[in-house]
């Protein structure tokens, strides 16, 4: 492991209990309802590369410059990102609905996901898409115990835009991509 990382304790509040109302199902229709962005998770292991797309992201802290995303644990992304220590975060514009469903696994991905994009490394190494919207490149610096998901924390070492800087983003809503017609 690369990086210096901490696993949290459980809070103390959770003793406290409250009348459940809500089964798994009906969260996740609820949560439709939130607008996301869209991004593609990519790290770098040695000579490996992985992708996966992901929502679950989210700005924390400015000084220092913090991010989280949430991965579900026992995937391969998560085994990735924990023993790498590294991910970028790749906002996608509208024209890259392709690769988010490729990195989701909703359509076939070329034995090489990476083959026919175009990319560069910035700090970390993991791969930087040029057209996306913007990037954050990463190193974990922490990852909490959430349920199903680890929350990874990631200190941004490189941010910035991509070509398509200036295009609508890709956006998820209702379980379905969407985009502002009008930008
Ligand atoms: C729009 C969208 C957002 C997603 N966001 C996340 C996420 O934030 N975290 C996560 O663990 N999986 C997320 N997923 C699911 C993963 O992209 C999907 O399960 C992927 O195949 C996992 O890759 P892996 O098995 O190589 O780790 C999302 C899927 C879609 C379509």
């Amino acid at each position: 492991m690369g990086c210096a990382m901490q696993i949290d304790t459980p809070p103390k509040f959770a003793s406290q209990v409250f009348p459940v109302t809500i089964d798994a199902t009906s969260f996740r229709h609820v949560m439709r309802k939130f607008a996301t962005g869209v991004t593609v998770l990519t790290v770098r292991d040695g000579e490996r590369l992985h992708g996966m797309t992901a929502n679950a992201f989210a700005s924390v802290s400015l000084s220092p410059t913090l991010v989280l995303v949430c991965i579900l644990k026992g995937s391969t992304t998560h085994d990735f990102v924990s023993h790498a220590g590294n991910f970028a975060m790749n906002i996608l514009s509208a024209d890259q609905e392709h690769l988010a469903m490729r990195f989701a696994k909703q359509i076939a991905a070329p034995t090489d996901p990476f083959a026919d994009v175009a990319q560069h490394s910035v700090a970390t190494g993991a791969p930087i898409f040029d057209d996306c919207v913007a990037y954050v490149d990463c190193r974990v610096v922490a990852a909490h115990n959430a349920g199903d998901h680890t929350i990874f924390v990631g200190e941004v070492q490189a941010a910035d835009f991509g070509s398509a800087r200036d295009r609508p983003p890709l956006l998820w809503l209702d379980g379905k991509y969407e985009t502002f017609p009008n930008r």
